[in-house]
């Protein structure tokens, strides 16, 4: 199985969503291994559901950090988080229902893991970027 891995190339520098991305890469390894094995669904539904709630608090915290810090970015960047959730809640539905085919779980690949490296490194480098940038103004 193809996991996620975690390097340096994905690091904002910011200590709190650091920690929370790298725990939500483990909770996507997660369901991934869980989708490739055996384990039936009573463990991939429970896989699903803290993949859900963490990523709602993980939202939730970044996105109080970017209003403490008046980023103006911040409609923009809350709309891909929403956009996210609803993308996780659809998938969440459709592997309940139909079983983690391959078809799936290339869509688990796609539309979450590899949308959470990209949205890292773009929109997040760029919070972490104007956070820095508050810190040297004041
Ligand atoms: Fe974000």
């Amino acid at each position: 199985m193809v996991a996620y891995r975690w390097d340096s190339t994905l690091e904002t520098g910011h200590e709190i969503i650091d920690t929370q991305h790298k725990q939500l890469f483990e909770a996507i390894n997660n369901l991934l291994d869980t989708c490739h094995g055996e384990k039936g669904s009573e463990e991939l539904t429970k896989k699903l559901d803290f993949l859900n709630t963490y990523t709602i608090k993980h939202f939730f915290d970044e996105e109080r950090i970017q209003q403490k810090y008046h980023y103006p970015d911040y409609p923009k960047h809350k709309q891909y988080h929403e956009t996210f959730k609803n993308t996780v809640k659809d998938l969440t539905h459709r592997l309940i229902w139909s079983g983690p085919s391959e078809e799936l779980i290339k869509e688990v690949y796609s539309s979450i893991g590899d949308w959470l490296v990209s949205h890292i490194k773009i929109q997040d480098f760029k919070l972490a970027k104007y956070i820095r940038a508050q810190h040297t103004a004041s």
